[in-house]
């Protein structure tokens, strides 16, 4: 068959149209053969039945147009082929006979064809679905790969801060949730599964118990969150300290049913609060011993007077007593001011042996004037030689107060000699200024101004930070351990520039230091 060449058609296309239309004629064909075999044999005459057949097979398997050519080729063979055995009535019959038939097969076809199509249009829709689910399928698995990378990061995180998460119910005061930090903190083994959520009671420090518990059922009470430290103890005997925080989850009606929380290891911290603590107070006894090896030779000068007037003294009672009628009054008064010098050296050194005395802070009641004129006595050689002049303003009614002698001493000394060295290079009168008064609720407040060089401009707020100095040989020490020394009695220690130059110092204090110190 010869197509023409700007033919849209397909090769395959071409084999196929050829295969239909072939169909129609070899059926046809064999229907004759078929039909003239069945005459040499004298049987019936039964073209009409197998080009029915021929018809039939051809719009089955070839489609409409060659069934319709198929009908058209039976008719002219039953025609022309055939000897007449019937009248031209008859012929028409069978011409109609063909043509209703190839007309109720192209109904059959459409049939089929929307059958088909009905077909496909289903297996669309379910490959569709099918690609949906499929694209459904891969969208799960990538939002659960998500989660399970998410939560890898979180147990890392965990891991990285000692962190553990759980969730407990209240109810049945079992655990819901426990991560697998949570098993490391409390040192169990992750098999051990939630069963180790009730030993872990077990673990927790006996003296910490009880406060533990108490926090919890107050929380429980209030349903509020709760913030707790304790101590666990391994089964090593290690003690570990931790930190646990909890968030109460309620129902809609408001009733208590989970705390979700986490519990830290906060192990690391405390010990490095512990030596931190220990070495702050370790260098409050060097930077106490370093000040006084600074005050030895004022030391030696201040010790110095009233042996030197004890001499004094003692000779002049000596003369009275020498004279030919001693004159006994007199040397009398002269010997107890002896007494009296060697009683004020004997003070100045036992003070001082009191400053190098390291040791756990004493609770004493201490009268804060006193305080200020014994550090007054140890520091007045330096203050007189750079020609300094002290105005003291005490409060005679002043409350004692409940605290460590040694350590008061120590934040007075400190600031005294701040206030030396601040005046050791201001020009003008140099005047250091000590006032102690009354102050709100009954608290003590000490003031200690000078006429020096003033706080340093822009850093004021720095001076109480460890290691702020500017002086070339400071420890920048001095502040801030006299400032832990006065919080630690409950007080406040600050400080202002004062008018117009210096800096004045504040220190108050509460006659009972808090309960817990
Ligand atoms: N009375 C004062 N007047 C001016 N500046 C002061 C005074 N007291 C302290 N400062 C400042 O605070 C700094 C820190 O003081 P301190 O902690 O005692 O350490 P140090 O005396 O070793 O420098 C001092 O270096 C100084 O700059
Ligand atoms: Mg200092």
């Amino acid at each position: 068959m010869n197509f023409p060449n700007n033919s849209n058609l397909t090769e395959a296309e071409v084999r196929r149209y050829a295969l239909c239309y072939g169909l129609a004629l070899a059926s046809v064909a064999a229907a004759f053969a078929l039909a003239r075999m069945f005459i040499y044999f004298h049987l019936p005459q039964p073209f009409t039945s197998f080009a029915m057949s021929a018809i039939a097979i051809t719009f089955w398997y070839g489609g409409a147009a060659p069934g319709i050519l198929a009908a058209v080729f039976s008719i002219f063979i039953r025609n022309y082929l055939f000897p007449e055995d019937v009248n031209l009535l008859g012929r028409l019959g069978y011409n109609f006979g063909f043509i209703i038939f190839a007309l109720l097969m192209i109904g059959v076809r459409r049939r089929r064809s929307n059958l088909e199509v009905k077909v496909a249009g289903r297996t669309a829709e379910l490959t569709r679905a099918n690609e949906e689910l499929n694209l459904e399928i891969a969208e799960r698995k990538r939002a659960e790969d998500k989660v399970r990378q998410s939560e890898a990061y979180l147990a890392e995180a965990q891991k990285l801060t000692h962190t553990g998460s759980w969730v407990w119910e209240v109810g049945g005061k079992r655990a819901l949730h426990l991560s697998e930090e949570w098993y490391r903190v409390y040192g169990f083994d992750p098999s051990h599964g939630l069963e180790a959520w009730r030993k872990r009671l077990e673990r927790i420090h006996p003296n910490d118990r009880a406060k533990r518990q108490e926090t919890i059922d107050q929380a429980i009470n209030n349903k509020s969150e709760y913030d707790i430290e304790y101590r666990i103890v391994l089964p090593d005997g290690a003690i570990k300290y931790v930190h646990s925080v909890g968030h109460p989850i309620l129902d809609c009606s408001g009733n208590l049913m989970q705390f979700v929380g986490s519990s830290t290891d906060i192990t690391e911290r405390r010990l490095a609060e512990e030596a931190l603590r220990q070495a702050q107070s370790d260098l409050a006894h060097i930077s106490r011993v370093t000040t006084m090896v600074e005050l030895t030779a004022s030391l030696a000068h201040e010790v110095n007077q009233p042996i030197a007037a004890a001499m004094t003294d003692a000779n002049t009672c000596l003369r009275w007593l020498n004279r030919d009628e001693p004159n006994v009054a007199e040397a009398r008064g002269a010997a107890s001011r002896v007494v009296k010098d060697a009683t004020r050296a004997a003070e100045i050194i036992s003070r001082t042996r009191l400053l190098f005395k390291k040791g756990t802070p004493q609770s004493e009641l201490v009268n804060m004037n006193d305080v200020i004129r014994e550090m007054l006595v140890l520091m007045i050689g330096d203050m007189s030689r750079l020609s300094i002049a002290v105005r003291m303003e005490l409060a005679d009614d002043l409350p004692q107060i409940t605290g460590d002698r040694v350590q008061l001493q120590q934040v007075l000394m400190n600031l005294m000699a701040n206030s030396i060295d601040a005046m050791r290079d201001a020009d003008g009168n140099r005047e250091l200024e000590i006032n102690s008064q009354r102050g709100q609720n009954g608290q003590v407040m000490v003031t200690i101004s000078d006429s020096g060089v003033g706080l340093p401009p822009q850093q004021a707020d720095q001076i109480f930070n460890a290691f702020f100095t500017t002086k070339p040989n400071g420890t920048g020490m001095g502040l801030r351990i006299s400032r832990s020394i006065i919080e630690s009695h409950g007080g406040r220690l600050w400080a202002s520039d004062r008018l117009p130059r210096g800096a004045s110092f504040y220190i108050t204090l509460p006659i009972e230091p808090p309960a817990n110190e």
